[in-house]
């Protein structure tokens, strides 16, 4: 990381983040696989207009983390809420809840036989019940907001992997989601075009956009970002805010995890 500096570009978010209910709480939640236990008592918030890193290192339950807040994992134990509600079990509404906290993934899950396009119109009219021409509309206005004007009627196969990962983005926006869940959103794309998605995330984060970032982009984290949860082995073991995770980690584990992520 070259950029030292402590600035967050929405230094205003943490206090009025501070007093309002959370958005998205997890409280006491165990997942077990079998018998392997993936996620040990996890409690967390997260506030309105709240930017989150999620970060630690491979096999740690960030992804089963993100999976069980969407609902596409079920817990064991434990409670997670959306804006005051329980999740719910399945139907309808199952749809609405994953239509209002949305979920971009590393591999961008595009339907590859769809233009762009309609990639982004197909949960609307499919599950919010928006008529094609207000769907086509919108999608319109949201494919220019990630920089993809003139893009609309390419397959996902004739887009680079940033273009992908940003109609993927399109299409969550789509269902006007009061969160967003990204696991390891940049992960998967060349260099080189990383940052035009991290550009629009953290266009999003400037908006005011509710999110959950797995990341290992520590810029990103560092300065996007409101606050940062490590987890090891299923835990949370650290959740401070950016400059001070990155300056002065509490615990050994995350010492030892910056040491082996940060340049020297
Ligand atoms: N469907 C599953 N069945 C059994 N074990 C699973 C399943 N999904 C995840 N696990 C296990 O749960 C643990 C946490 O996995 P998870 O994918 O959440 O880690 P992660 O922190 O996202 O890692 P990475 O950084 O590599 O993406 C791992 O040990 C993994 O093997
Ligand atoms: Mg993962």
């Amino acid at each position: 990381m070259t950029d030292n500096s402590t600035a967050s570009v929405r230094p205003e978010t943490r206090e009025s983040a501070a007093g309002s209910e959370p958005l998205i709480s997890v409280r006491g939640v165990d997942k077990y696989f079998g018998d392997f236990q993936a996620l040990k008592n996890i409690s967390l918030d997260v506030h309105p207009g709240e930017v989150v890193a999620l970060i630690g290192a491979s096999g740690s339950g960030k992804s089963t983390l993100c999976r069980c807040i969407n609902r596409l994992e079920t817990i064991t134990n434990g409670e997670i809420t959306i804006d005051g509600k329980p999740l719910p079990e399945e139907g309808k509404e199952l749809a609405l809840l994953r239509s209002e906290v949305g979920m971009v993934f590393q591999s961008f899950n595009l339907f590859p036989h769809l233009r762009a396009i309609d990639n982004v119109t197909l949960g609307p009219t499919k599950v919010r019940g928006v008529s094609k021409a207000e769907a086509e509309k919108d999608a319109m206005a949201l494919l220019a907001r990630v920089g993809l004007q003139g893009k609309e009627k390419n397959l996902p196969g004739e887009l680079s992997g940033g273009q992908q990962q940003r109609v993927a983005i399109a299409r969550a926006l789509a269902m006007k989601p009061k969160a967003l869940l990204f696991d390891e959103p940049t992960s998967a794309l060349d260099p080189e075009v990383i940052n035009e998605v991290l550009d629009v995330m953290t266009e999003l984060a400037k908006d005011g956009m509710t999110m959950l970032v797995v990341t290992h982009e520590m810029g990103f984290a560092r300065h996007v970002c409101d606050r940062v949860i490590y987890m090891d082995k299923g835990e949370i073991v650290e959740e401070s805010e950016p400059e001070a995770f990155f300056t002065n980690p509490r615990s050994d584990r995350a010492k030892a995890f910056l040491s082996k992520i940060l340049p020297h």
